[in-house]
């Protein structure tokens, strides 16, 4: 009924309101609840930041406190759960195994799904939040066919991540401090980004009045599509490409620019940031930083800047205002940190997390929202007679 308007890819069209995260594209602004992404990135901690989302305030030091011991109790798998990841293969996608053990997470905690009772979202998020890093860690210790570790809730929330993640049995394994507050840092700037793909993703499930578990497991699943979080791993793959075809910079450039199929400068480009994505800014000095920590310097990043110096003064790039996106130098630090490329989007699932969980929340609460049903223009055939098979 009345107008319908064709928008593909939603370009123009606001799918929502929403209080919880400003961009502006034009000018690269980003905020969380009206606070600068500088300041949270300097300044906070990424469970400050999705205390922050996920209650509209930020927390005094009690309820960070509370927030963070809640968390802290629910890191443990139940035991069938850790069974599961032995039954995936070997050279699964990390992805994969962690979406479909979010999926799995909603067949242990059936008293708590109802998505209408704030007492079972809530709960449930606090289960996603303690129990994604196990799964991220698990995912990754399956994937080199390591033993599985069990959370120590002594550490804090990134340490205990890094710990079961680089950690053995059988070797004593101290949490570097500087990685830890890089990857906290990465996550604050990972935590929300409006109506992205995946978030988008989370509240259409929602929106269904599916469960928690199960619109963030399908958010976790278009995450990993390259031209959204994918896009990290794909930045890697990119340079190390460059680098064994020669280290040729400007015949990538040039193999860009000519639209060659399949060929896109990784990590540049954004919806809507048409300016350096502000994000980018901040991961490009981290990645200085940690990267300076090297005792080799990794050949990668010296492409990596190469590559952005010819793209900011090439027109092809400057017309179009294409700039580094998050996810240009991101990979790098973690390649740094000892992440082997499949896992770099399941870090970036880690980080979204909260924003997933304050955007389905915070439609579930709107008394104006609506299962989402976009509408089509039909441009198929118009009616016509069936022809029996014998017949065609
Ligand atoms: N390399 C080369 N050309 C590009 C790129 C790129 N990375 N991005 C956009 N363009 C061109 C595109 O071909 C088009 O040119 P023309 O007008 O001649 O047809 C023009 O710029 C506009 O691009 P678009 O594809 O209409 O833009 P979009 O808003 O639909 O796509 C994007 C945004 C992020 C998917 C795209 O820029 C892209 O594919 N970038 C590479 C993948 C990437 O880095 N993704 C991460 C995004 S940021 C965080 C996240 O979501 O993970």
């Amino acid at each position: 009924t009345g107008f319908v308007t064709l928008d593909q890819g939603f370009v123009n069209t606001a799918s929502t309101t929403s209080t919880i995260t400003y961009i502006d594209g034009d000018a690269g602004i980003l905020r969380y609840r009206g606070y600068p992404i500088e300041q949270l990135a300097e300044r906070s901690s990424f469970l400050e930041v999705s205390y922050l989302l996920m209650h509209d305030e930020l927390p005094t030091p009690q309820q960070l406190k509370d927030f963070a011991d809640k968390i802290r109790v629910h890191t443990l798998l139940q035991e069938e759960m850790r069974t599961f990841f032995s039954g995936f293969p070997r050279d699964a996608h990390p992805m994969a195994v962690v979406s479909s053990a979010v999926t799995a997470l909603s067949t242990f905690y059936q008293d708590a799904l109802d998505p209408l009772d704030p007492e079972q979202v809530e709960i449930s998020g606090i289960r996603l939040m303690a129990k994604l890093p196990t799964i991220a860690a698990y995912a990754y210790k399956k994937s080199i066919g390591h033993p599985l570790p069990y959370p120590d809730n002594s550490f804090d929330y990134v340490e205990n991540f890094l710990r079961m993640t680089f950690g053995l049995p059988t070797v004593q394994y101290d949490v570097d401090p500087k990685v830890a507050k890089i990857l906290d840092m990465l996550f604050i700037l990972h935590a929300d980004h409006e109506q992205n793909c995946s978030t988008s993703t989370v509240r259409l499930v929602g929106s269904a009045q599916a469960n928690l578990f199960a619109s963030v497991s399908a958010g976790i699943n278009a995450l990993s599509g390259p031209l959204h979080g994918g896009a990290n791993a794909a930045v890697l793959e990119m340079l190390e490409q460059i680098r064994k075809d020669g280290g040729d910079v400007n015949s990538f450039v040039t193999r860009v620019k000519n639209k060659e199929k399949g060929v896109k400068l990784m990590g540049f480009g954004h919806r809507v940031y048409k300016n350096y994505d502000p994000r980018a800014a901040i991961v490009k000095k981290a990645a200085q930083e940690m990267l300076s920590t090297l005792d080799r310097p990794d050949p990668l990043l010296e492409l990596a800047f190469q590559l952005e110096e010819i793209a900011l003064s090439d027109d092809y790039f400057v017309s179009r205002k294409l700039y580094p996106n998050v996810d240009f130098y991101t990979g790098l630090i973690y390649k740094a940190m000892g992440f082997p490329t499949k896992m770099f989007t399941v870090l970036f699932a880690l980080g979204r997390l909260p924003g997933w969980i304050a955007q389905w929340t915070e439609m579930m609460n709107d008394p104006a929202n609506k299962i989402g049903r976009p509408r089509q223009l039909y441009t198929g055939s118009p009616e016509r007679e069936f022809v029996a098979i014998d017949k065609r």
